[in-house]
């Protein structure tokens, strides 16, 4: 395994930064900064935006990075070739212990840089076009379809997020892989304890090894007899040509995996808690349905579930609204931050299905943007179109204030949502 390639040079963060204005001498605050409403960025996040958009934080490995909350800072980050996203980087600011070692460990492409980052994304690139996203329509339908006629043939009261959320998103990624549906609990528990900022490097590692495992198992067996899934075009395109080696095939479909299920597991289940909250919407969207797309894309700005999940080195000294990030140091962009940036949206704070140039950035930007974001956007309107047109009477089954939320994951998300109808 290689060692880290950048040296640690902001155990002296206090002193002043060259070029840019230097940075006021503000204590680090704690990072991550909780929600206080789960459809908003965290409220400090404002006061950042106006009085610190280039802040200091301290991280809960201990660490110190930078947190960037301006929506053109963000976009500008994200898509300055100075930023680097390899996890094996002495302050790359990883939010856990686990994940920093882990990642450093099997190197997954979204924290890679190029000729690296392009070389797997470039793998996968064809598989995730507008095109063929569109073609698998009828199938996500189906599987939504089944997965709802399941849920409701069990009864009332059920945990929306494991019964319907979760179900779907990880059914989706299974048949695009061509992975075996029986494995939709094993898949829950391996993204739980990778993406928890509580687990230890050990925890992950074994999550991973587990899938890992399982992920061998089939190329073996698509070595032997292609089908039509990802697997076996990634085996017969580039494993068997010695394009990639079995443990880098096995990172990047690992990545896929973790990046696509808990990410859209939490969209359905929070857009769905918006909407119960919000019945007005939710009458919106039931009388006109030719609003989804939108409302999807409404829906993925306001949560931002992904806020941190864009985490960077600079390998240059950065400016960024007149502050420099100096080299070597990590930095977070917040995409909830940038969501509800009031210079780029007006009323941030409102749930507009109207809203007109929403040019959000809930998927990233830059060279490292949701490679999977046709797909998400999919599952998002067929989950959400579907579960709004068959049960006009969901309604939540415990109490409000007991909804518990996931504050400790990489993404923002529901522990448990009890519904019935
Ligand atoms: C609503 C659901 C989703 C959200 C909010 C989301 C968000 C994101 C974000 C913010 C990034 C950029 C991370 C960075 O800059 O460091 C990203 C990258 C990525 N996403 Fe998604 N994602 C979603 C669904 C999916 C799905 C369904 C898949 C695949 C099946 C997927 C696969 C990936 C991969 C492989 C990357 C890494 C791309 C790269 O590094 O080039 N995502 N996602």
């Amino acid at each position: 395994m290689s060692t880290p390639v950048s040296p640690t040079t902001s155990d002296t963060p206090d002193e002043p930064v060259t070029g840019a204005a230097p940075h006021r001498a503000v204590p680090p605050r704690d990072f991550p900064i909780r929600r206080g409403c789960p459809f908003a960025a965290p409220e400090e996040y404002g006061a950042l935006r106006t009085e610190d958009p280039v802040a200091r934080v301290t991280l809960p490995t201990g660490r110190e990075a930078w947190v960037v909350t301006r929506y053109d800072d963000v976009r500008e980050l994200l898509s300055d070739p100075r930023v680097s996203a390899d996890i094996r980087r002495a302050n790359f600011p990883a939010l856990g212990e686990g994940e920093q070692e882990a990642g450093a460990r099997f190197r997954p492409f979204i924290r890679t840089d190029a000729p690296e980052h392009t070389r797997y994304r470039r793998m996968l690139l064809p598989v995730f076009t507008v095109r063929r996203v569109r073609a698998m329509r009828p199938a996500v339908q189906a599987r939504v379809d089944e997965i709802l006629d399941g849920m409701l043939a069990a009864g009332g009261p059920a945990d929306f997020v494991s019964a319907y959320a979760n179900a779907v998103s990880t059914s989706v990624i299974c048949e695009l892989l061509g992975i075996p549906r029986e494995n939709l609990e094993f898949f829950r528990d391996v993204t739980r304890i990778s993406g928890s900022r509580h687990s230890t490097a050990e925890q992950v590692s074994e999550a991973l090894g587990g899938l890992f495992g399982l992920l061998a198992e089939l190329i073996a067996e698509r070595r032997e007899e292609p089908r039509d899934d990802l697997i076996s075009k990634l085996v017969t395109d580039h494993l068997t040509t010695g394009n990639v080696t079995m443990d880098q095939l096995l990172s990047t479909l690992g990545i896929t995996i973790n990046a696509g299920r808990e990410t859209t597991t939490s969209m359905i289940a929070l857009s769905t808690l918006l909407l119960l909250d919000r019945p007005e919407l939710m009458e919106e969207l039931r009388h006109d349905t030719s609003l989804l797309p939108a409302a999807v894309d409404e829906l993925l700005r306001v949560l931002s579930v992904a806020d941190s999940i864009p985490l960077r080195v600079a390998a240059e000294d950065i400016e960024l609204s007149g502050r420099t990030v100096p080299a070597d140091d990590g930095v977070i962009a917040l995409l909830a931050g940038a969501n509800h940036d009031p210079e780029q949206f007006d009323h941030p704070e409102r749930v507009d299905f109207h809203r007109t140039d929403n040019h959000h950035v809930a998927f990233g930007y830059g060279v490292h943007q949701c490679i999977g974001q046709h797909l998400a956007r999919l599952e998002l309107e067929v989950a959400l179109g579907t579960l709004i047109r068959r049960v006009p009477t969901l309604r939540l089954a415990g109490d409000r204030d007991q909804v518990a939320y996931k504050h400790d994951s990489a993404t923002f998300g529901l522990e448990e949502l009890m519904v019935t109808w």
